[in-house]
C-alpha cells in the first residue's frame, strides 16, 4: 500500500448521476464530506457519521452504501448515484411520488438515505415482501414518522412494479 503524507492531497475522478467530477482532496476526506462540500450535493445527509443511522446512503456502482463510512478517494473511478439523480426530465422517481402521497416523511432528514436503500431493494430479482421492507429498513433511524408510512410507500411502489 502506498504511503500517503499527512497533508497530501489526491486527486478523485468519480461519475456521480451520469457527469464526471474529479477534485483534489484531503486522504481522509469521507465521501459524505465530498459530495456535500466539493460537489454541492446536500441531498445526501449526514446524522451520526458512524455508520448508524442511513442518513447518508448513496449509491456507489450500484451497491448502497453509507457514505460517512468511506473516504472520497476510495471511491476514485465509481459510478456514484445520489438522491439527486432520482428525479428524471423534472419527474419524480415512483418511490418519491409514493413518499408523497403516503405521507412518509415529516422533516425528510432520514428521507433520502432511505430511498437510496429502498432503489436498490425495488432492483432485486425477487419482489419483496412487506417483511423484508422492515428489514432493510432497520438499517435507517426516522425520528418522525413511525415508519408505517414509509412501508406503505415502498409496499405501494412494489405492488405497483409487480403488477
Ligand atoms: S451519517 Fe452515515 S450512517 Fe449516519
Ligand atoms: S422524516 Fe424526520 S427523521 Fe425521518
Amino acid at each position: 500500500m502506498d504511503k500517503v503524507l499527512r497533508d497530501e492531497k489526491m486527486v478523485v475522478r468519480v461519475s456521480i448521476n451520469g457527469t464526471v467530477v474529479e477534485d483534489t482532496v484531503e486522504p481522509r476526506k469521507l465521501l459524505s464530506d465530498f459530495l456535500r462540500e466539493n460537489c454541492g450535493l446536500t441531498g445526501t445527509h449526514v446524522g451520526c457519521e458512524h455508520g448508524v443511522c442511513g442518513a447518508c446512503t448513496v449509491r456507489v456502482n450500484g451497491k448502497a452504501i453509507r457514505s460517512c463510512l468511506m473516504f472520497a478517494v476510495q471511491a476514485d473511478g465509481s459510478e456514484i448515484v445520489t438522491v439527486e439523480g432520482l428525479a428524471a426530465e423534472g419527474r419524480m422517481h415512483p418511490l418519491q411520488q409514493a413518499f408523497s402521497e403516503c405521507h412518509a416523511l415529516q422533516c425528510g432528514f432520514c428521507t433520502p438515505g432511505i430511498l437510496m436503500s429502498s432503489v436498490e431493494l425495488l432492483e432485486q430479482a425477487h419482489v419483496p415482501d412487506r417483511h423484508e421492507i422492515i428489514e432493510m429498513l432497520s438499517g435507517h433511524l426516522c425520528r418522525c414518522t413511525g415508519y408505517k408510512g414509509i412501508v406503505d410507500a415502498i409496499e405501494k411502489v412494489v405492488g405497483d412494479k409487480s403488477q
